[in-house]
């Protein structure tokens, strides 16, 4: 058996509890059949998401009792400063309070009504600031993105002569900027390879329009590159890092995923585009020199951009996410493949064929796997999806429920005990039944929506 191995000791610890179902049935109730209105006391294994939750280490948390307190010009803010050049290569920085913020300063200083952003993939956040402002994504994978059982090493690439026939078609004025979602999340955490970063690259030269790079789960995206894409079998994740940034005019990052704490932040070389975005940051976000984030959290976050250069801390995550997939698998339970980062993806769309995917089959599936386990996923399909100007449910490409991994937080043992739930809910899967909203949010519905089941 490949047994991942992990290069750390656990050293602070949290108790867990695993009530009975019956209570478990009653938080659902209580919780609308949603997995984010769930509390922590009901659940088991909170694999609902990364997003500051992966583990901190000894570093971060050691360097979050030397903060500098100060409205503006604090010492924190500047080590943290030199983190993001060192490791992104970009010498101008505004911290935000988390990614959303960066999208909406980015969205803010760049769209216009009508314009059309393309991307190989939308992210949630990303998608509502765009149309927020007026503007419309366009998705531009190659088909392997789109198959869920493939052995396609990059399935985040962005198809590039669609890329092309997009900027002639919609004319490069109305296209503020393009962007790239490194291991593009809502279609299973996967990467995208520098081959085609490059190639984007070159488009964008072309049309003289800004390459934007969200390298929220950046770290991952170059460990699977390490992995897969010849060129760079023999460089250093930071060289693989830099490579990537060098590529794109803005950056863009959560924190909260890259580099485990929490905050955010936008990074350039381009003093025009600095200048463009500046004045935003005190407006939406605080001074310059803490952009909404505390300065103990600024004090982690540049130690944790420094250890996203460690490979033993970097693949931990990836390691037990290919090792929870290949389980999962060799029990036959559908998966999206090859494995991903930042979680498992579950292939709700076999698994509930018998669910119309306008009665939420991965919400169905998400809400029952809480219920015989304990074990909180996320839904990640049409429910997450936001209805089109019409109002028309838009039914998503992908019904997936995405048990996230969060960094060196879980064990094997209850690793194991995900396969052995996940496995018996397969084969018990005519009793999953669909979900229809009793409330729904206009915006960003998946977060406080209600449900029933059908
Ligand atoms: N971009 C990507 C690729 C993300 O995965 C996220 C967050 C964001 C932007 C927004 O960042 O949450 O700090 O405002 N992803 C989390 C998740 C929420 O669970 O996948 P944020």
């Amino acid at each position: 058996e490949n047994i991942p191995l992990e290069l750390h000791k656990v050293r602070v610890v949290q108790k867990l509890h695993l009530v009975p179902i019956e209570r478990r049935l009653k938080a659902l109730e209580e919780g609308g059949f949603n997995t984010f209105r769930l509390t922590t006391k009901d659940v088991f294994l909170d694999m609902l998401t990364d997003s500051g939750t992966n583990a901190m280490s000894d570093n971060q948390i050691a360097a979050m009792m030397q903060a500098d307190d100060a409205y503006a010009g604090s010492q924190s803010f500047f080590k943290l400063q030199k983190a993001v050049e060192d490791v992104l290569g970009k010498k101008y920085f505004l911290p935000v309070h988390q990614g959303r913020a960066a999208e909406n300063i980015l969205c803010h200083a760049y769209i216009r009504k009508g314009n059309l952003i393309p991307m190989n993939y939308h992210f949630t956040t990303t998608m509502a600031h765009i149309t927020q402002y007026g503007g419309r994504v366009t998705e531009l994978l190659y088909d392997e993105g789109f198959n869920v059982d493939s052995d396609y090493p990059f399935k985040g690439n962005m198809h590039i002569e669609k890329l092309e026939e997009t900027i002639k078609t919609h004319g490069a004025e109305n296209i503020p900027f393009i962007r790239v979602e490194a291991s593009t999340n809502l279609i299973g955490g996967q990467p995208f390879s520098i081959q085609n970063l490059r190639e984007v690259r070159a488009i964008a030269d072309k049309y003289n329009i800004r390459l934007v790079l969200d390298a929220s789960l950046l770290g991952e995206n170059a460990y699977l590159i390490h992995l897969r894409e010849e060129e760079f079998k023999n460089c250093s994740l930071g060289e693989i890092i830099k490579t990537m940034t060098d590529l794109a005019d803005i950056v863009y990052f959560s924190a909260r995923k890259l580099s485990s704490s929490r905050g955010g932040g936008i990074c350039t070389n381009d003093h025009e585009i600095y200048r463009e975005l500046e004045p935003l940051i005190p407006l939406f976000e605080g001074f310059l020199t803490y952009g909404g984030i505390s300065v103990r959290e600024i004090e982690a976050m540049a130690v944790g951009l420094y250890e996203t250069l460690d490979e033993t801390m970097i693949r931990q995550s990836p390691d037990f996410i290919a090792y929870l997939v290949k389980s999962l698998d060799d029990h036959g339970v559908p998966m999206v493949k090859p494995a991903g980062v930042l979680g498992a993806h579950v292939n709700a769309m076999e698994i509930c064929k018998h669910i119309p995917q306008n009665e939420y089959p991965a919400g169905a599936l998400a809400a029952a796997l809480f219920l015989v386990s304990g074990i909180r996923g996320m839904e990640r399909g049409t429910l997450s999806n936001q209805r089109d100007e019409d109002g028309n449910e838009t039914l998503a490409n992908m019904e997936l429920v995405r048990l996230a991994v969060p960094r060196r937080v879980f064990t094997l043992s209850q690793i194991k005990y995900v396969v052995d739930r996940m496995t018996w809910l397969y084969e018990n899967r005519e009793l999953i039944g669909g979900l229809r909203f009793v409330y729904e949010p206009p915006v960003l519905r998946f977060f406080m929506g209600g449900l029933e089941p059908v």
